[in-house]
């Protein structure tokens, strides 16, 4: 079987955000939302599959009981681009309800996920509700999507590797790269 990722594939772009460069911005945001939230237990949800690796990683940079929980959505339409129509296709186990939630993001492009989640936890009745985006590219976004931890703003170009894919490929690649693939 070929390797998920080969580093000489020729589809990889150039390197926006390196391995080094994340792990030394999660350990920052870490440090961060442990102090934001010292003294509680907060309840951090991922959105699948792409905040997998970004969630592992954070959850480990947060000294604090967080506990961890996951919901799948998939958004209607045209494979890179979002609709705004989005299906929950795994909900989460845990109540939500007084819970200190922070949802995990891979990437911020339109917000229109982030936007239809929001509400839709929101209706659940938490305590408090932020987010943390891995990701967020630049000037996509209309309005304000109130987002209270940010990793990094990148530039337009669709991108690939820590969470990331096309077709489920490159999710595993430990940068974050542009894809020069068809
Ligand atoms: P939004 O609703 O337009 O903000 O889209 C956000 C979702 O689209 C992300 O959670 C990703 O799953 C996907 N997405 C957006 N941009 C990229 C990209 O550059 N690479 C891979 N997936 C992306
Ligand atoms: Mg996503």
């Amino acid at each position: 079987m070929e390797p998920a990722a080969p580093t000489d594939d020729p589809a990889l772009g150039e390197v926006v955000v390196s391995q080094a460069a994340i792990a030394a911005r999660v350990a920052e945001l870490g440090a961060q939302i442990a102090d934001d939230y010292a003294g509680r237990a907060p309840l951090l949800v991922g959105v699948l599959k792409g905040a997998f690796v970004f969630m592992a990683d954070l959850a480990r940079a947060i000294d604090l009981p967080v506990e961890c929980d996951f919901m799948a959505v998939s958004s209607y339409g045209a494979a890179t681009k979002t609709s705004g129509v989005v299906r929950i296709v795994k909900d989460l186990d845990l109540d939500l309800s007084g819970r200190d939630v922070i949802v995990v993001e891979d990437i911020i492009d339109s917000g229109l996920t982030l936007q239809y989640l929001r509400r839709n936890l929101l209706a659940r009745g938490p305590a408090s509700l932020e987010v943390c985006a891995m990701l967020v590219r630049e000037g996509q976004q209309k309005g304000d999507l109130g987002l209270k931890y940010v990793g990094f703003s990148i530039p337009p170009d669709f991108v690939i590797g820590y969470g990331l894919d096309v077709a489920e490929r490159y999710r595993n690649l430990p940068d974050v790269r542009t894809y020069k693939g068809a």
